[in-house]
Order: structure tokens, then C-alpha cells, then sequence
């Protein structure tokens, strides 16, 4: 749907969508959002709430507080938390945290136990107390033995299987990308190839394990971009996302050893980035995701290569990929949608909201024109590692709509 149309909610459904104008009683609140664009909630499926065990990074309240003023509406959150996202009881604790919040939190649950390579987690326990997809991120299956085992053992289900695509014998001690910076910066480099080999090795066993879903997180490189395509062109149940980092920093910003563009994978080079514009307009990219990873500030304000990796991503995320996509031409504002709110819950299989009566209000309003600087301080998550800070930025999410909650948010 593409339209001028008043909306109605009560009760935290829609009751009425249509370009007439509601009959609302006296005592109806309006809001005037004569400028503004409703979207389907906004939906990031790779964000790291830290709890349990990091809560002095972020807690399952300040990151769900963070993307709803980002304008998420859902999440799901990463299994490298102290224990591991593997057993029943840990995804039950983190819905039960989340169950009162204005943000959908779903989990995504370690592939094996304590993420450690070793041995499966009990993935179709995990699969029934609400998972919805499971990887070790943070790292990488490393044996192709283990994957080909989890692809075998989630057939019956079809659960989905997502990767950190990272070959750890080539990454060890990295600091930054393999290339100038590295050379210039004395830095152990981290070279595009280690992700590259991930992603082909995955897209072979997904296919050989009878054509399973796969999904590549965070991907970085022109050469997976490449290798989702071909896959997808073969008929491959694949997907893949990007983080906008990923599409908009190039490798010469950790220069001055900025430990705030330090991140795993780390940011590549233009021709990267460019493969990566290219593949978020062709399709080959199907969402946008943060990788959003809060770290402290004595995490993060150390030694160049002993500084935590990562960056938050939450309440920047909207205003980046309008800035750095729409406003450039490089995606139409629907294309936005689905790479924001459609497409992550086409490939969890969540339903998805639709704006029409009688369905629930999960809502996004954006502001597409509107400048703003982006101030950490005003942001909700815990931490400040932003490389974005003091960017300006075209397009604000101004409030949120889920489960009967009103979030405004407050960036500016
Ligand atoms: O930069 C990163 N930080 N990449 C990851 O894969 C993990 C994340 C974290 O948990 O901090």
C-alpha cells in the first residue's frame, strides 16, 4: 500500500485505514502526522542485547528501549551472552525480560552448546521454546562437519541456520581489513577471502544437505554479494544482510585508530561498499540489519588492537539508510521497507504487519526529510561506541506503535 489514508487505533488494533477521515469520539488522542510516512514496523534481525551476563554493555531493557527509539518495533538478539543463548531456560528468561516492552525480542540461539564447536545445541528444544533461528556469531562454525550436521538435523523442521562467515585460521588477531590500512598501520589484517570461503563452503552444504535455508549475517564483501546472487539465480533458499557500516564506511576510517570503525567483519574498501550498493538495489541483499554491539569504555578506549569489536547501531540505523539510500536514489522508500521491516520477517517466517483494519498496530512514523545531528547522548542504549557521531543525517523515525505502546522517540 502505497497512500494518503487516516488511521484509527484502539486497543492496540488498527480500526480503521482509509482515506476518509475516521468518526472518532471527543475523548480519541490525535496525532497529526501530516508529513509524516507510516511504515510496517521496523524489524532488525541481528542486535546484541547482552543480557544475560554483559549488563554492563547493555541490558534486554536499554536495547529494547534503544530500537524502539530507533523505530523498531522487533529484534532479535544474538546468542554470545554469558551463558550462551543454548538452552531452553536462557531463551525463557529473555522473553519473560522482554515480555512487558514496547519491542518484539525474539531469539536467535547458539548451533552448539556454549558456542563452541564442539557439539550441537539441543536446537529443536531451542526451536519450541521460540527461537527463531540459530547461529554462533560472534563466531564461526568453524568444522564443515558440525555444519553439515546442523543443516542434517534441522531438515524435518526447516529451522534456519545463520552464519558469521568468518575462516578463524585467517582471521586470528586481526585488527582491521587485510589491505592499505593494514600495511599503512602495521595492523594484522583480516582479508575478504576468509569471509568469502565461509559463504561458498555454506551455500555448498545448504545445497548438498538438500537445498536447506541459510542465511549470511553481516556480510561485508564483494565476493559474498556475489556468491548470495549466484546462489539465489540457482534457486537456492539463501538470504543474506548488511549492516550499514558495511555500506557506508570504507576502511580508511579507522585511521587515527579509531577504536569506534573497529568491528568484526571490518570495514573493506570502496569496491566492497559499491558491490554492496549494487546488491541492496538488485535484491541480491535481502534486509538491513545493525549487528548493533554495545561495549563499555574501557572496552573500547585500549589499544587499538585489543579493543572490543563492534558498534551500536540501533538508533542510527533509519536515519543512515534514508540518508545514505534513499536520498542518494539507490533505493525507493518501499525498497527501504522491505529491507527493513518485510524482508527480516519474511526470512524468519514471522507474521508480518499489515496496515488495515482489524490488524494489530505495529507501526513505524518516519519523517523522511528531516535533518538532525545525531548525539549519542540522547540514544537509550547503554553505550556510546558510534562512529556516527555528529553526522548529519535526512530522515527520523518520530514515534513507534506496538503491542498497545506509544514510544516517541527522541534523537533530536
Ligand atoms: O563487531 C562485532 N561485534 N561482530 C560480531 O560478530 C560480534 C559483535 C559483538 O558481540 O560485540
Amino acid at each position: 500500500m502505497d497512500t494518503r489514508a487516516d488511521l484509527w487505533i484502539e486497543g492496540g488494533k488498527i480500526r480503521h485505514c482509509s482515506p476518509q477521515q475516521a468518526e472518532i469520539g471527543r475523548e480519541t488522542e490525535v496525532i497529526n502526522a501530516d508529513n509524516l510516512t507510516v511504515m510496517p514496523g521496523l524489524f532488525d534481525m541481528h542486535v546484541h542485547l547482552r543480557e544475560p551476563g554483559h549488563e554492563h554493555k547493555e541490558t534486554i531493557r536499554t536495547g529494547t528501549l534503544a530500537a524502539a527509539n530507533g523505530g523498531f518495533t522487533g529484534v532479535v538478539c544474538m546468542p554470545n551472552t554469558e551463558p550462551a543463548i543454548d538452552s531452553r531456560m536462557t531463551v525463557e528468561y529473555i522473553q519473560r525480560r522482554a515480555s512487558n516492552g514496547a519491542v518484539d525480542a525474539h531469539c536467535c540461539a547458539a548451533i552448539t552448546k556454549a558456542r563452541a564447536g564442539k557439539e550441537l545445541a539441543p536446537l529443536l528444544d531451542l526451536m519450541e521454546s521460540g527461537a527463531v533461528m540459530y547461529s554462533d556469531d560472534g563466531g564461526c562454525v568453524e568444522s564443515a562437519e558440525m555444519m553439515r550436521r546442523a543443516f542434517d538435523y534441522v531438515a524435518e523442521f526447516d529451522l534456519l541456520l545463520t552464519q558469521h562467515c568468518e575462516e578463524h585460521s585467517l582471521t586470528r588477531n586481526f585488527a582491521v581489513n587485510e589491505g592499505e590500512m593494514s600495511a599503512k598501520m602495521g595492523l594484522k589484517g583480516y582479508p575478504a577471502v576468509a569471509e568469502d570461503i565461509i559463504v561458498a563452503r555454506d551455500i555448498l552444504l545448504a545445497d548438498y544437505c538438500g537445498n536447506r535455508r541459510y542465511h549470511g549475517a553481516h556480510i561485508s564483501t564483494a565476493g559474498a554479494v556475489r556468491l548470495f546472487r549466484e546462489a539465489k539465480n540457482r534457486g537456492q533458499r539463501v538470504s543474506c544482510e548488511v549492516a550499514p557500516h558495511h555500506f557506508i564506511l570504507d576502511e580508511s576510517t579507522v585511521q587515527g585508530f579509531n577504536v569506534n570503525a573497529k568491528m568484526n567483519p571490518p570495514l573493506r574498501t570502496r569496491r566492497d561498499i559499491e558491490a554492496i550498493l549494487q546488491g541492496l538495489a538488485d535484491g541480491s541483499i535481502d534486509c538491513i540489519a545493525t549487528d548493533h554491539a554495545p561495549h563499555a569504555l574501557h572496552e573500547k578506549n585500549v589499544e587499538f588492537s585489543l579493543a572490543a569489536n563492534g558498534i551500536i547501531g540501533l538508533e542510527t540505523s533509519l536515519g543512515l539508510s534514508l540518508t545514505y539510500l534513499y536520498h542518494t536514489g539507490v533505493a525507493s522508500l518501499s525498497r527501504i521497507v522491505e529491507l527493513m521491516s518485510v524482508n527480516p520477517r519474511r526470512v524468519l517466517n514471522l507474521p508480518q504487519p499489515l496496515i488495515a483494519s482489524g490488524e494489530p498496530a505495529n507501526l513505524t512514523f518516519v519523517d523522511v526529510n528531516k535533518e538532525w545531528v545525531v548525539s549519542p547522548e540522547l540514544f537509550c542504549t547503554k553505550s556510546l561506541n558510534t562512529p556516527f557521531d555528529g553526522y548529519i543525517l535526512k530522515g527520523l523515525p518520530v514515534m513507534t506503535i506496538n503491542r498497545g505502546i506509544v514510544t516517541e522517540c527522541k534523537l533530536t
